[in-house]
């Protein structure tokens, strides 16, 4: 059980770490959460600064959230508290412990934790994702469609993950809601 709380703790403070935030400044670029959807994601550095350091807070963001979950399967600790190591990653990103707790979307670190804990079922979303994106371009939509799959495809492939897959498709959802409306007006900007 200390480990457990050990690793809870120190994953949802890895999540608190925004490198939207992080790269942008390292990058002398403008904040992230002053531009664009005012997001500090990925996606939204791609708006501020481009595809270079976009890819590093996608790649910085997924390690995050890969990490924690990775050093409980070391300590060989049970699906269910990878799954809750995984979420507190998330959680950290969305409400960080960091940056008067504003966070991001968790989309990224989401990928990460999955990939550690589902592979087959988060290459499967990663797939979807790049999909819609190259379709649409509205990240959001990509996210949205990615995410809400992800309870099905690993209900199919890797079942006992599912709770985590739907507590995480619940999460990015209620996160994405400005995003939601914003697409059922068609005002959604993309990228
Ligand atoms: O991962 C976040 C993405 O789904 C949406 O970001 O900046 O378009 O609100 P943004």
């Amino acid at each position: 059980p200390l480990l457990t709380v050990l690793l809870c703790a120190s994953a949802y403070l890895a999540g608190s770490v925004l490198f939207a935030v992080v790269v942008c400044r390292y990058w002398r670029l403008p904040d992230p959460r002053a531009l664009g959807s005012g997001n500090p994601g990925a996606t939204n550095v791609y708006r501020v600064g481009g595809w270079q350091p976009a890819a590093l807070t996608l790649a910085l963001d997924a390690f995050k959230g890969w990490l924690p979950v990775w050093l409980a399967q070391l300590a060989d600790l049970s699906i269910l508290v990878q799954a809750i190591v995984a979420l507190c990653a998330v959680t950290g990103h969305m409400i960080p412990a960091f940056f008067r707790f504003k966070g991001g979307k968790g989309v990224a670190t989401a990928l990460g934790a999955g990939l550690a804990l589902a592979p087959l079922t988060t290459l499967i979303m990663a797939a979807i994702w790049l999909v819609i994106m190259w379709r649409w371009r509205i990240s959001a939509l990509a996210s949205l469609v990615a995410i809400i799959s992800g309870p099905v495809i690993s209900a199919l492939l890797e079942p006992e993950t599912l709770p985590l897959f739907g507590l995480l498709a619940l999460l990015i959802v209620v996160r994405h809601r400005n995003n939601l409306i914003r697409l059922a007006q068609g005002r959604e900007t993309g990228l």
